[in-house]
């Protein structure tokens, strides 16, 4: 199809695109016509360096998984009512990949229906109704789990909280509740912990029934790229269960390898959730996702008599995809490749915090790292208008990267796994000059007005 002039474009998705729907750089938006790996290009064949797209998990476009879409569409696209190999095999590799009680699949199509699929489980399954969601979550666009991302609810014209529902503090050990400010680092899981557990007890004293069910991103994505500290989910489950409530890992973003010394993120924990959501990554780019639970908990489900059908959840063309992603991760060693571009990711970046105090915290696992961006170090104010700078002008340079958490000041990278330490570092340099640049102007002088959007948070 012949491409529309860029003017075209935006006049075209002003007038019939609905208004709510978040463009990036939204002054001066950027109109990707192809992408190729770590790389995206615009209409004028300019290369951006994606440092945002956790999707494109294996690179933009990869051969393998195209083909494996293409062949697969040219023999047959159906629902899982009939038998086919796709569904079957990809369920079982994902299984293998799990703790041996997580060995139940149930194919969806995006990480919103999986997390909504999750809570209708653990409700069958415990006769409960509330969930223990946290600060800053964000767990999909359905109705339902808007209900339980308090990082949408809350905001000025947010629905607000509902009475199931019960937000325990974001566990970041920077800039939460609980801080290396305000106590010591080897107190601050229990001070967390400890608010769950009370949170659970009030449940079943106020409510006089048990929690339905706890759900956590394993490492926390739009929270603002945050590592909870060691042990915190061992803890927190423990409440949760004594409580009579099922843990659910949210590994939408960071499952499939990112943190590169596991499949899963919540294994950096050594905990086994009882509902595991998945998605995005898993089909490099392709609309498929899944829920991997227990043969107990599905059971449950089966015992309700209503059967479960979702017309493409697992049809054989999402199948072959998420078949190919995983070859994809093995044959090219990219869980390798985020232990090694991770770790020198990480130190380049503790080596531009010695250079540059607004950056007052460097957290990552992987490669999935954030830099807070603060005005003074000591006090850790948050500083999103440079965080937003920041992001403009590296946008100019065409390196791509975005602006979350609480405060909209943590930079994020989580960039596709073929990442290389070469692109880490054009990153690195690139923004060694601009908060040069920063410094260099005092807040007050810094012309914020004139400061293009950054690429922010989903709000
Ligand atoms: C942690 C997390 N869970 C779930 C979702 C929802 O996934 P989807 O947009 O595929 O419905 C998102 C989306 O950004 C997410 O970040």
């Amino acid at each position: 199809m012949e491409q529309l002039p860029k003017d075209e474009t935006i006049a075209l998705r002003n007038k019939y695109i609905g208004k709510p729907c978040q463009l990036f750089f939204g002054q001066d938006p950027i109109k990707i016509v192809r992408a190729k790996g770590q790389y995206m290009y615009d209409e004028k064949d300019e290369a951006y360096l994606d440092c945002i797209n956790n999707v494109a998990h294996v690179g933009h476009c990869h051969s393998k998984v195209v083909e494996a879409g293409y062949e697969q569409m040219k023999l047959l696209s159906t629902n899982n009512r009939f038998l086919h190999d796709n569904i079957v095999i990809c369920a079982k590799r994902l299984v293998e990949t799990m703790p041996e009680k997580l060995n139940t699949c149930f194919f969806v199509n995006s990480g919103s229906e999986a997390n909504d699929l999750a809570i209708r489980l653990s409700q069958i399954h415990t006769g409960n109704k509330d969930i223990i969601t946290l600060e800053g979550a964000y767990h999909g666009h359905l109705t339902s789990m808007i209900d339980i991302s308090h990082y949408k609810f809350s905001l000025p014209g947010g629905i607000g909280q509902k009475d199931h529902v019960h937000v325990a503090s974001s566990p970041c050990t920077y800039r939460g509740k609980y801080n290396t400010l305000n106590h010591k680092l080897e107190d601050i899981c229990d001070l967390y912990t400890e608010e769950v557990r009370e949170i659970c007890e009030n449940i079943v004293n106020k409510k006089g029934t048990g929690v339905c069910a706890y759900i956590s991103e394993s490492m926390l994505c739009c929270g603002g790229q945050i590592i909870p500290p060691p042990n915190y989910f061992k803890k927190v489950y423990a409440h949760v269960r004594a409580h009579g409530g099922l843990c659910i890992a949210d590994e939408v973003q960071v499952g499939f390898g990112r943190v590169g010394t596991h499949w899963w993120a919540f294994q950096l924990q050594d905990v086994v959730p009882d509902i595991v959501t998945i998605g995005k990554p898993m089909g490099n780019g392709h609309p498929v996702a899944a829920v991997i639970t227990t043969a107990d908990i599905a059971e449950s489900f089966r015992k309700t008599g209503v059967s479960y059908f979702n017309t493409y959840g697992g049809n054989p063309v999402s199948c072959a995809i998420a078949n190919a992603v995983l070859d994809v991760i093995k044959e090219e060693d990219l869980m390798g490749n985020a232990i090694e571009v991770g770790n020198y990711l990480f130190q380049e970046c503790l080596k531009l915090k010695n250079r540059h105090s607004s950056i007052g915290d460097v957290r990552g696992v992987g490669l999935f790292l954030g830099l807070d961006i603060v005005k003074n170090r000591e006090k850790r104010t948050a500083d999103p208008e440079a965080a937003s700078f920041i992001v403009a002008q590296m946008k100019e340079k065409r390196i791509l990267l975005s602006v979350d958490g609480s405060k909209n000041n943590v930079i994020k990278m989580k960039p596709p796994m073929v990442f290389s330490k070469a692109n880490v570092d054009e990153v690195v340099s690139m923004l060694d000059r601009i908060l040069e640049q920063l410094e260099q102007t005092s807040p007050l002088s810094r012309d914020t007005d004139k400061i293009p959007n950054g690429v922010e948070r989903k709000v």
